[in-house]
């Protein structure tokens, strides 16, 4: 049997309300957050971390922290967490005092040690801004961390992503420096895999020469619009989440990211009968 790959959740842009509110007056997206929760906790083989990418609370508030608590309390697996535009550092810090972020104020970055591989969490909001910056400070610990080894495979992961994704009112809040992470990067080959949120829809580019992946959202996804056709907006489109897989191999292994669609849908069925013939 061959052997599993570590396996990472990647879920984002949650926009917890205080309970009883719709986001947009529209989305109940605790409702929408407890069905990932389900879809996470049921995935076999058992998920070894998930990482919230952004965007656990709305306006932020208090309020909504201790809500996305009371409903996070149903998740079984280990969880990371890192701020977006939409959440506050002090009160992320005081909903989660037992997370390790790497310095007591400021940023809140953070570096997992996931079996063979090294998960580096950055914080890119900029208090009060919608749009992303990663400050000198954050830019100078990520640069150290990539330095401190040159053969284990490393992820990151921050809210905005660094590139357009061709929906302009998301893309003129994107991640401002993206040239100087594209700096750090380049000169660390063992960086496989940067992982981002904010847009609520799944979408994938090359960055500095790496996969780079924005996740989709539990709960509404921005309008894929083009072309400026429309006013900003959302639907409400089928939910998922991102499963980033890694199996080892020769240089830094393979990372692979899968789109898990959040529900229950028909089967599995078999594809074949039990005497090994193709069902027709
Ligand atoms: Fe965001």
């Amino acid at each position: 049997m061959t052997k599993p790959p570590v396996t990472i959740a990647q879920i984002s842009d949650l926009h917890i309300k205080a309970p009883g509110r719709l986001a947009y007056r529209r989305v109940d997206t605790a409702q929408a957050l407890s069905r990932c929760i389900t879809e996470l906790n049921r995935f076999a083989p058992r998920i070894d971390l998930v990482v919230i990418s952004g965007d656990l609370a709305d306006t932020p508030s208090a309020d909504e922290y201790t809500h996305l608590k009371t409903l996070l309390e149903a998740l079984q697996l280990p969880f990371v967490a890192i701020p977006g535009n939409h959440d506050s550092r002090e009160l992320m810090r005081a909903a989660f005092p037992d997370h390790a972020y790497e310095t007591a104020s400021g940023a809140l970055n953070r570096h997992v040690q996931l079996a063979e591989l090294d998960l580096l969490l950055l914080d890119s909001s900029v208090p009060g801004q919608p749009h992303g910056e990663l400050d000198a400070h954050s830019l100078g610990w990520l640069e150290t961390m990539l330095a401190a080894s040159s053969d284990r495979p490393a992820l990151l992961f921050l809210h905005h992503p660094p590139f357009a994704a061709g929906i302009w009112h998301m893309d003129r809040q994107n991640l401002r420096n993206a040239d100087e992470l594209a700096a750090i990067v380049r000169r660390h080959p063992r960086v496989q895999l940067i992982g981002c949120g904010h847009v609520h829809r799944a979408a994938l580019t090359r960055f500095a020469g790496v996969p780079c992946t924005i996740c989709p959202a539990p709960n509404h996804a921005v309008d894929l619009d083009l072309a400026m056709f429309r006013t900003p907006a959302f639907k409400v489109e089928p939910q998922a989440f991102h499963l980033h897989a890694w199996f080892a191999g020769p240089e830094f292994g393979t990372i692979v990211t899968h789109q898990v669609p959040i529900g229950d849908f028909e089967g599995p069925h078999p594809f074949f009968n039990p005497d090994g013939t193709l069902i027709d």
